[in-house]
Order: structure tokens, then C-alpha cells, then sequence
């Protein structure tokens, strides 16, 4: 989130004396405090357990993840520098399954220590701390970027449902789905917000509530079973979702009950876009039927945090995230541009010379 001085007022993620600090998601909008994190498998256990959750947030944590394992060992022995590091590799890419952003960050990180590998183990972790500092500041600037080409899609007065959190909670900063509400706002347009709760864990109704609550931005919550009703009333003129991983063909996996709002939005022939950043996009999956849907713990469905309410013994399917076919896609919202119906050959040309 941004202060009217354009300055980041609330950092999902932060550096402070050595360590990273991450906002504790699983409890707000109760309580806003950071937990400190100092090394791979910390990082990775706060990514397992949602305290920072959200593809590209997920991706800026698995690189501190590694900055802080190589500072860690940064007076170690080359050989043992090495073993260490290929742990930290792996336990942060067991840490959530969906989200590609985790794995493109990995990779990443991995190409900046090999390019650097023969140097003085302290100068590979600095340079790999500075890496992590990159990846934070350019996914801030990738969100921008979306949100204006996003912005220009919304009419003033536009009334969007979104669903899950795609703001800034789930990013560096700004967000994808909100980043495109905020950059239209900005931009002087007259945007009011229909959050859906998102069940199970509430993203909708506990952050992107919370989120847009901040900002004065007008938001109502529903439920997730109200947004066919506000369809057929008329009272919703935009969708706008993010993404964990679009296959090469366009598909989209986000939020389980995505798919369900994509397919009531093109029965209502309420445009749906998809504001995805480049990293969440992975050309090794042909089509949606290839990513690896995470699923949670029972107890996320049958109550919530110490409470339960469905009957003890009932057995009970938890995926985290569904998969939307390409062709309920209106249109993918990207740094590089909106691609309309988005199909293999389209995202195909968003990589065009890289
Ligand atoms: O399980 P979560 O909270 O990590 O899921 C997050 C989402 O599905 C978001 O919509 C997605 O990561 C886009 S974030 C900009």
C-alpha cells in the first residue's frame, strides 16, 4: 500500500537488521504484526503455514529464503557452503506445491549463484542478498506496470468483484487484481469493490477487505455463494482475479472457486480478466490439466482457527486452487500488455526475446 507521498506504508515483506520480517496474514485484520525469519527453513515453514501466502509474495520470501541461508554460512568453507545451500534450495521448493512464483524465484536465485559461484562465499551471499532486494523491488514495479494497462480496461464507476487476495498483501507491493483497482483509482476513476469472502481461509474477507478498508476504496463482502446473485442483478460489471501458475495455453489455476466465478461471469457476459505477472506464467505445463493443485488440512473446512462446526468424522476435500480454462478468459493483464483471449500462441508472444 502507498502513502499519498508515494511511499510504501505497509511492506508485506521487509529487511530489518539481517533478518526478514513478514506480516503474520493468518491473523489480520485482527492483529497487524511481522515475524522475523533468519533462515531457509524458517522461510519456508512461514510460506507453509500462510503467514505470507500469494504467488508473487510467496516468490520474493523463497529468495530472502536463500539470501538468508547464504548469509548463514557466508565465513563457512566453499564444500559446505554448497551443501548447505542445495538444502535451503530444496526445503523452500517443498514449502507450497501451486504458485509458480515460489519455483521462477528459486530458479532465479539459482542462476544469480551460479553465475557468481567462484567467487569468496561471503561476496556469493551479499550478491545474493541483493538479488532478493531486486526481486522485491521489481515485483513492486511489475505490479505498476499491470495496474495502469489494467486500469485502462475499467470504466469509471466500474462496480468489480474479485475473489481471494490479489493486492498487496499478496505481492511486494500495490498487488495484481487490487494493483489494477488501485492504478484505476489513481487514476481519478470511480471503482467500488465486491469482495468474495473466499472460503476457506478467508482471504477475501479478512485481507482484501482489510486491504481496500485501508484505502478508503469502497468495498462490500459477500459470501461466496452471493456473486451468481449479484450477476443476475446486474450489480456487477468486472471481474478481476490473480493467478498461482498459467499454463502455456492461457489456463488459469488461482483460488479454488475462481472457476466457478469465471463461468457465472461468461453466463452473464461480465468480462473476466486475469492480472498475472509474467513470473507466474509457466510455459512447461501445456495446459491447466498438468498444475499440481495443492490440497490443505480438513480442518481449514471444517471450522476455523479453534473452532469446528461441521460434525467430527465427516470426510472432507480441501484443494486449495482450481483451474479456469483459457477460453473464460477475457483477458490476461500482464507488464507486457493486455492479452486478450489469451490462447498458446498469445502468451507465446509475451516471451518473444527474452
Ligand atoms: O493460498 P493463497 O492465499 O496463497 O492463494 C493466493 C491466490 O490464489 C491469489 O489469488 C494469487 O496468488 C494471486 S496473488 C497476486
Amino acid at each position: 500500500m502507498v502513502a499519498s507521498n508515494g511511499n510504501q506504508v505497509v511492506e508485506t515483506l521487509r529487511w530489518r537488521n539481517g533478518r526478514l520480517e513478514m506480516i503474520d496474514q493468518r491473523i489480520l485484520p485482527i492483529r497487524f504484526e511481522y515475524l522475523g525469519y533468519g533462515s531457509a527453513a524458517e522461510v519456508a515453514e512461514g510460506i507453509r503455514s500462510m503467514v505470507v501466502r500469494g504467488a508473487p509474495a510467496i516468490g520474493c520470501a523463497a529468495a530472502y529464503g536463500v539470501a538468508l541461508e547464504a548469509l548463514r554460512w557466508r565465513a563457512a568453507a566453499s564444500g559446505e557452503f554448497s551443501a548447505a545451500m542445495s538444502g535451503a534450495f530444496d526445503v523452500l521448493a517443498a514449502s507450497r506445491p501451486t504458485a509458480v512464483n515460489l519455483f521462477w524465484a528459486l530458479k532465479r536465485m539459482r542462476a544469480k549463484w551460479g553465475g557468481v559461484g567462484d567467487r569468496a562465499v561471503d561476496e556469493i551471499a551479499d550478491t545474493l542478498l541483493a538479488e532478493a532486494h531486486e526481486v522485491l523491488a521489481e515485483d513492486i514495479r511489475i505490479n505498476r506496470a499491470m495496474g495502469s494497462f489494467g486500469a485502462a480496461l475499467l470504466p469509471d464507476g466500474a462496480r468489480v468483484l474479485t475473489h481471494c487476495n490479489a493486492g498487496a498483501l499478496a505481492t511486494a507491493g500495490h498487488g495484481t487484481a487490487l494493483g489494477v483497482i488501485r492504478s484505476a483509482v489513481e487514476a481519478g476513476k470511480r471503482i467500488s469493490v465486491i469482495a468474495d469472502e473466499t472460503r476457506p481461509f478467508l482471504q477475501g474477507a479478512r485481507l482484501t477487505a482489510w486491504e481496500m478498508v485501508q484505502e478508503n476504496i469502497p468495498v462490500t463482502l459477500i459470501t461466496d455463494n452471493m456473486a451468481g446473485f449479484m450477476m443476475s442483478r446486474g450489480e456487477i460489471d468486472a471481474v478481476v482475479v490473480g493467478a498461482d501458475r498459467v499454463a502455456a495455453n492461457g489456463d488459469v489455476a488461482n483460488k479454488i472457486g475462481t472457476y466457478m466465478v469465471a463461468v457465472l461471469a461468461r453466463r452473464h457476459g461480465i468480462p473476466f480478466y486475469v492480472a498475472c505477472p509474467l513470473s507466474t506464467i509457466d510455459l512447461g505445463i501445456p495446459d491447466g490439466t498438468g498444475i499440481p493443485i495443492e490440497e490443505r488440512a480438513a480442518e481449514e473446512v471444517t471450522g476455523f482457527r479453534e473452532y469446528q462446526w461441521a460434525a467430527s468424522g465427516v470426510s472432507v476435500r480441501n484443494p486449495a486452487f482450481d483451474v479456469t480454462p483459457a477460453e473464460l478468459v477475457t483477458a490476461l493483464i500482464t507488464e507486457r500488455g493486455v492479452v486478450p483471449q489469451p490462447d498458446r500462441a498469445r502468451v507465446a508472444e509475451l516471451f518473444a526475446g527474452r
